[in-house]
């Protein structure tokens, strides 16, 4: 199941906060449909937010009615309007930097047809690029996992959550598809519930084994020794290697580290943001108060109880273990190491 894909004149969304009970999709035409299913959450994780909007950066030049002159002071207010529908996931800006970048490359250009053509290959480049880097991501963070391992994840980092494969989902599917015996345990990630309704439905349909267990479940598991190894995805890695994730990760990685376990991250190295320092500079985004007065439409607290409700929480670089990307394992002193990766071609 992909959770985007682009049908020749529209980006086909999966719609994801219908699943797992309704396989439903939207056919995005125009720039601003590709942005409201981003800020819905119709489309999620960091890199398929980043791929989503890099195809609505093309629609918008798709769409575009004007003449040449006026085309970059169009264009500026795409990519205003899709930069502004999620916060932290910094693939987002890399994606519309990356189409911004190419449509700065065409300023001699006078055909608009040829500059629509191109923007909308340079969309298709990321999505491959993705598809490449997650199998790479899966080959490599393979080599960690030992045979018969109990992995713990958090929310979702899966193919519905990438263009295809996935990044700790990614090296847990290569795991189990190199014959390793591994068995997922998917914290159901409240209050948006990716883990319930996303992870384990996509282990289910791979065949993956995967037994689904509430949030605050995780720290008896460990302390009855059912968990070997902790892999979650990442939406922004700090020069440090501070890493912003759904919120609850950092909880999973303290109590990983009093429990002895490793903690891993999967993450391109797009989702790598090097301009900031250290995680305190990275943006969380805070959601709707009634993700947590309802659950899914119905009350389950007093209707106007204040609510604290931040979508992402940052692991210190200290706690993880290491960063599987694509172009290898990066450990501490990721100060060091994460510069070096991001020079390696
Ligand atoms: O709010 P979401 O569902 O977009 O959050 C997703 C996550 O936190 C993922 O772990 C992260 O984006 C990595 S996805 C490969």
């Amino acid at each position: 199941m992909k959770a985007l894909e682009w049908t020749g004149d529209s980006l086909k969304i999966l719609d994801q906060t219908k699943l797992p009970i309704e396989i439903s999709y939207r056919n995005a035409t125009t720039y601003k449909e590709v942005a409201e299913a981003i800020e819905k959450m119709e489309v999620r994780g960091a890199p398929a937010i980043g791929a989503a909007a890099a195809y609505g950066y093309a629609l918008g030049a798709l769409g575009y009615p004007g003449d040449r002159e006026g085309l970059q002071a169009y264009m500026d207010g795409v990519q205003d309007r899709l930069s502004e529908t999620r916060p932290t996931a910094v693939n987002l800006f890399w994606a519309l930097r990356r189409m911004e970048d190419r449509l700065r490359e065409l300023h001699e250009t006078t055909d608009l047809n040829e500059i629509r053509q191109r923007l909308l290959q340079e969309a298709e480049n990321i999505a491959e690029d993705d598809r490449r880097v997650n199998r790479l991501i899966g080959d490599t963070g393979n080599a960690i996992v030992p045979d018969e391992a109990n992995i713990l994840t958090h929310c979702n980092a899966g193919a519905l959550a990438t263009v295809e494969f996935g990044t700790a989902l990614g090296v847990i599917r290569a795991a189990h598809q190199g014959g390793k015996k591994i068995h997922v345990y998917a914290d159901e990630t409240r209050p948006f519930l990716q883990g319930a309704r996303l992870t384990a439905f996509e282990l289910m349909n791979d065949s993956i084994p995967v037994t689904l267990i509430a949030d605050n479940m995780a720290g008896f598991l460990m302390q009855q020794g059912k968990i070997d190894l902790v892999i979650v995805g990442a939406d922004r890695i700090a020069a440090n290697g501070d890493t912003a994730n759904k919120i609850g990760t950092y909880s999973l990685a303290v109590l990983a580290q009093a429990h002895g376990i490793p903690f891993y991250i999967a993450a391109p190295t797009s989702t790598i943001d090097l301009k900031v320092a250290g995680g305190q500079e990275i943006p969380i985004e805070e959601r709707n108060p009634n993700e947590l007065r309802e659950v899914f439409g119905i009350q389950t607290a007093p209707a106007d109880v204040p609510v604290y409700n931040p979508a992402f929480d940052v692991t210190p670089a200290k706690l993880i273990t290491g960063i599987i990307t694509e172009k290898g394992i990066v450990s501490s002193p990721y100060s060091v190491n994460l510069l070096k990766i991001m020079v390696r071609s």
